[in-house]
């Protein structure tokens, strides 16, 4: 759904990150609360959803499959219609750019009776499909896609789902999420085992719409679904967005600000113990729990960094934070070494290797690995940067323009409208020289 105008954003150097800002809401939890409440009973009320392309497709999927959802851009107002009362739809669901769209409700769609197509665009096209048809399949879904393993996805229904005893391959929780869905329709219980943790919103937003799972050290038990029951969710500022402020406000000389609201969920945030790591100065304030969620506002100040060796066990609690984890480092003093983030190579675009193209074009010193990177700290001298269509990789290298000698413009910023609607006139807001060029 990116826009056919495309937009570049030109950053110059200098300013501070200050003052109290609010980013969008989460949008892993937005994508759940809208999931569960269209298969739920009665009416959910959601606060705080994202606005953004990835969960407004989520939002369009369900209405072609008849929910009722009203948006009126502050609050999201769902009719669900029970575990079984989604209707078939007669065009493909195109879910755009999002992956977590797509693959949990491959596992949704697998329970229902109707048959289903699944699209999305060309980032999203190329994604690997595999890691969750074939699970699906074990559980009796008739689930298909490309011959080398992406979308198109189709789902042939009717078929009866059984629960079965699954360790996560990857550490992926789009693919957990998926054998939970699955697994509200299937007979039995549906027993999954991760080897590294990751976020585990569908698990918590499951309990919130009165279908708890039972957990056992690193199993998860999801029995069958006799029915959710709507509720009004409050969802916290994204994590995700935040990074980008977090690393900003460190790297920016002079700064101090407060991010409010932000979701720090432990199977989030382990971002923070890797900015810490490197000499980041981070408080958490006000502490609390909403819908199930712990949130907090976030006070950074900026600090000098140094390179670290980032601990394997942090990582796929930051997957997504790596692109700007990747520009603190390029801004620390010595070497960072990132290892066991392969997982990096199949986001929407590879960002090892577009986190390597942005480096060399802005003249830091890195080297790319299978799984991760190693990073010389060092100045950005400015150049110009492809995002390869990657919202993060825009994001990231506008962070990177506070700190560069010269300017930094970034192209193809499209899909920043993804997650991160608004973000550039945030950043303006909080102190980043930052315009966007159409073309
Ligand atoms: C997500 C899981 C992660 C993450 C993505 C959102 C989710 O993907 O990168 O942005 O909402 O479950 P993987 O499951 O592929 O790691």
């Amino acid at each position: 759904m990116s826009s056919n105008n495309r937009s570049s954003f030109q950053i110059k150097p200098g300013g501070a990150i200050t003052g109290r800002i609010t980013v969008p809401g989460d949008k892993s939890i937005s994508h759940r609360a809208l999931m569960l409440g269209a298969i739920a009973e009665g009416e959910t009320t959601i606060q705080g959803f994202l606005q953004g392309e990835d969960t407004l497709a989520t939002a369009k999927a369900f209405q072609q499959m008849g929910v009722e959802i009203e948006n009126d851009g502050n609050l999201v107002r769902v009719k669900g219609v029970g575990l079984q009362g989604l209707h078939a739809h007669n065009k493909a669901l195109d879910l755009g750019n999002s992956g977590t769209s797509v693959r949990l409700l491959a596992g949704l769609l697998s329970g229902q009776s109707f048959d289903s197509e699944l699209i999305g665009d060309k980032s999203l096209m190329t994604r690997p499909m595999l890691r969750i048809i074939e699970p699906l399949r074990t559980m009796n879904a008739d689930i298909s896609c490309s011959d080398n393993g992406t979308l198109p996805i189709t789902i042939t229904g009717g078929h009866q789902l059984e629960g079965i005893h699954y360790e996560l391959p990857v550490a992926s929780a789009q693919l957990k999420s998926c054998l939970l869905l699955a697994g509200l329709y299937a007979e039995g219980t549906t027993t999954i085992i991760e080897k590294e943790a990751t976020r585990d919103h569908t698990e918590r937003m499951l309990a919130t719409f009165s279908h708890p799972l039972n957990k056992s050290a690193n199993k998860i038990f999801c029995n069958k679904a006799d029915r959710l029951i709507g509720t009004d969710v409050i969802i916290p500022a994204d994590f995700s967005s935040a990074a980008f402020f977090i690393v900003a406000a460190t790297l920016a000389p002079g700064s101090d600000v407060v991010l409010e609201n932000v979701g720090v969920n432990p199977t989030r945030n382990s971002m923070l113990k890797i900015m810490q790591l490197m000499g980041a100065d981070i408080e958490l304030l006000n502490e609390r729990q909403q819908s199930g969620e712990p949130m907090a506002d976030i006070h950074i100040k900026s600090s000098q960094l140094h390179g670290i060796a980032i601990p394997e066990e942090l990582v796929s609690i930051a997957i997504d934070e790596f692109p700007v984890v990747l520009i603190a480092a390029a801004g620390a003093r010595g070497e960072t070494r990132l290892t066991g983030a392969a997982e990096l190579r199949v986001k929407e675009s590879d960002r090892i290797q577009s986190m390597l193209d942005g480096f060399i074009a802005t003249g830091i010193q890195a080297e790319a690995t299978d799984d991760g990177m190693i990073i010389e700290g060092g100045a950005f001298k400015g150049g110009i940067i492809h995002s390869h269509g990657d919202h993060r990789i825009a994001m990231a290298f506008a962070v990177a323009g506070m700190i560069s000698n010269e300017a930094i413009l970034i192209n193809d910023c499209e899909n920043v409208a993804t997650s991160f609607p608004g973000f550039v006139e945030l950043a303006q807001q909080a102190g980043m020289d930052i315009d966007i060029l159409k073309s």
